[in-house]
């Protein structure tokens, strides 16, 4: 992880107390919490997940994984401090996917957040194939990406196009989750073209640190920066709950 999303991801955890992470979260499994089947709940590409300090007061075991030990020990003590005693137990793995394999368990929810997009199709696709195999009858599957309509899509910049391996429409996502195995219950498309004053207060932070870490201090230069860094982009994605067959 490049320096400047660690400083990202530590003022993320800084901003966003366990209270305001679950307040500010959109959290579309909330509604079929009553659904989840008997299992543990794994999620890709963990981060600070939001859903699993929130969904670790059910008591369910936890697979969390991710490639970057810091975000790992950041999720540990937000679930430690979240639910206490309630929580399940907590595995967090330290793992780069697809290097490494899922865990061979069978699981009552999948997440993935903002992570399906740093793979190609045929990279998406394989993961896909492994949540098949660990997932069962009424296992609920959350996948929120970027879509096409996402500002970066449209960038010539091709350092962002390595970033960012796919940008997903609705097709895609019916190529991946083939009817013989998942049922669609929740497909949703949205474009946010302006950001909120909380989103751009933490934006202008993140910069301020940014420029501190690399002592630019040349106010004609930082204020150049901030402007860029100002300008509203097209945020598109696209989210989907799926629950197996
Ligand atoms: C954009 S963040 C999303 C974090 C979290 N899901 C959320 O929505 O807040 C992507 C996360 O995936 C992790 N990650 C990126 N590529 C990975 C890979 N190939 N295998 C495992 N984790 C990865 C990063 O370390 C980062 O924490």
């Amino acid at each position: 992880m490049d320096e400047t999303l660690r400083i990202y991801w530590k003022l993320y955890n800084e901003i966003f107390t366990n209270e305001i992470l679950i307040h500010k979260s959109h959290n579309l499994l909330r509604k079929f919490e009553e659904e989840f089947i008997e299992g543990p709940i794994l999620e890709l590409g963990c981060g600070q997940s939001n859903f699993l300090v929130e969904f670790s007061k059910t008591g369910k075991e936890i697979f969390a994984i991710d490639n970057e030990e810091f975000q790992l020990n950041l999720l540990k003590k937000r679930i430690e401090s979240y639910a206490g005693k309630d929580a399940g137990k907590l595995h967090l793995l330290n793992i780069t996917i697809p290097e490494k394999e899922i865990p061979q368990e069978i699981f009552s929810l999948v997440i993935a957040t903002d992570f399906l997009h740093f793979f190609p199709m045929r990279g998406c696709k394989n993961i896909i194939s492994q949540i098949i195999s660990r997932t069962q009858k009424g296992s609920l599957i959350y996948i929120k990406v970027h879509s096409k309509s996402h500002s970066y899509n449209d960038t010539s910049d091709t350092g962002i196009h390595e970033y960012y391996k796919h940008f997903f429409t609705e097709k895609d996502f019916t190529e991946l989750f083939d009817d013989k195995y998942f049922e669609r219950i929740i497909f949703s498309n949205t474009v946010q073209n302006i950001r909120s004053k909380f989103t751009r207060e933490m934006q202008t932070k993140w910069t301020k640190k940014v420029l501190d870490e690399y002592q630019i201090f040349d106010q004609l230069e930082r204020q150049a920066i901030f402007e860029e860094n100002n300008k509203e982009l097209n945020v598109g994605s696209l989210e989907c709950v799926y629950r197996r067959k």
